[in-house]
């Protein structure tokens, strides 16, 4: 298998990024590169549209290659960021050439034997498997960031959660489609049903059975399985507004156990990959404009909900392309080398 041809402390990675022209495979190339990551050969591939095109990668610029079934000879990591369809269609072609694939998209992320991960959250189950791990939706990463040492120390019973999603959250034709409204045009491609300039929309994906949309029931579908709680009750609204560099989240949580607010600020300062940002005297709290370019998940407006026992009012925000996309892609491949490369040495020492 690729993946253990030669592997070593200084061994480097050969990558494909695929959807390497859109908001997230942009995204994942830059925080590649930013990281330092230990890559050999990266490997942009798109749709034959922008085949033959340059993308950035550091000081480098690439050509984009047409994505075909015979893309990923002598590729060790494959990061799949062009929708579900694309995933379903080349994901398999991918793993049967040796490489290990993440995917952003929804295609996998509930199947049982296609660990979804968050490695703040669930390191654990981050291992080649079937051959994919699932990057979770951009508005659950966020949220389980913050939910986790939470319900370690008081269990969480119930979220409530409404969203406020950054248009970024929808693609390349969504950012296209506010700025050409923001300038007064009319826009050829729609992305969204409505306007978006100067509008918010109370539907992000399509409505399922029931009358929530899709990205609600990500919400309670993807928080659990991350949590590893089937029990955790979960409802969420998620709006679409007019804002670039991040979703922010209004979250209200019941616990179990009494809590002390002070005591859950403490907790999320020593939290890995969060930044409290709560002191409502000076207007410090969390806004898409500070979290843009950040892979910090930024908390604030803690308090008490005094309607309940046990209740919390939190307000979450992070840069759905970083953090909620490409960062925690990266990270992903960044623990599975990491346990790669001890295992190996392991059994080479064995
Ligand atoms: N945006 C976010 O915050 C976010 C967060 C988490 C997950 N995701 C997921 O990441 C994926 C991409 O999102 P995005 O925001 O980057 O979208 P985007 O800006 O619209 O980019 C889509 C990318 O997919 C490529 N693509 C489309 N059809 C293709 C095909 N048939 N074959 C090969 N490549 C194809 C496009 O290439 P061309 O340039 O050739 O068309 C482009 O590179 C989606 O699954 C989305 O749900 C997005």
């Amino acid at each position: 298998m690729s993946t253990n041809r030669h592997v070593t402390g200084d061994h480097l990675w050969n990558v494909a990024v695929v959807g390497a022209t859109g908001l997230v495979g942009l995204k994942i190339l830059q925080v590649l590169a930013e990281r330092g990551f230990p890559a050999g050969e990266v490997r942009p591939l798109a749709s034959p549209k922008s085949a033959g095109s340059a993308v950035p990668f550091g000081d480098r610029s690439l050509t984009v290659g047409e994505l075909t079934p015979e893309s990923f000879a002598g590729i060790d990591i494959a990061l799949f960021s062009a929708g579900a369809t694309v995933s379903r269609g080349y994901a398999r072609h991918a793993v049967d050439s040796g490489a290990l694939v993440i995917d952003n998209s929804s295609a996998f992320r509930m199947e049982p034997d296609v660990p979804l991960a968050v490695p703040e959250v669930n390191p654990g189950v981050i291992r080649r498997g079937s051959g994919i791990i699932a990057n979770p939706n951009c508005s659950t990463i966020q949220l389980v960031v913050v939910l986790k040492p939470l319900h370690e120390r008081w269990r969480v019973r119930r979220v409530v959660v409404s969203t406020y999603q950054s248009v970024t959250g929808a693609g390349r034709r969504a950012v296209d489609q506010l700025e050409g409204e923001l300038r007064g045009e009319g826009s050829p491609e729609r992305k969204f049903p409505h306007r978006i300039a100067r509008n918010a929309l109370p539907q992000v994906d399509h409505f399922a059975e029931g009358g929530d949309t899709r990205e609600e029931l990500k919400m309670l579908n993807e928080t659990r399985k991350i949590l590893g709680d089937p029990g955790i009750a979960v409802t969420a609204t998620c709006v679409r507004v007019p804002v670039t560099g991040g979703h922010s989240e209004s979250v209200n949580i019941e616990f179990e156990k009494p809590f002390d607010p002070d005591d859950v600020r403490d907790l999320l300062r020593a939290s890995a990959g969060i930044t409290v940002q709560d002191d409502p005297g000076r207007a410090l709290y969390p806004m898409p404009v500070s979290a843009d370019g950040s892979d910090e998940v930024f908390v604030g407006r803690i308090r008490r909900d005094t309607s309940i026992p046990n209740g919390l009012n939190l307000w979450i925000v992070s840069d759905n392309l970083r953090k909620g996309a490409a960062t925690n892609a990266v990270q992903i491949a960044e623990h599975w080398i990491r346990h790669e490369t001890v295992s190996a040495s392991h059994s080479h020492n064995t």
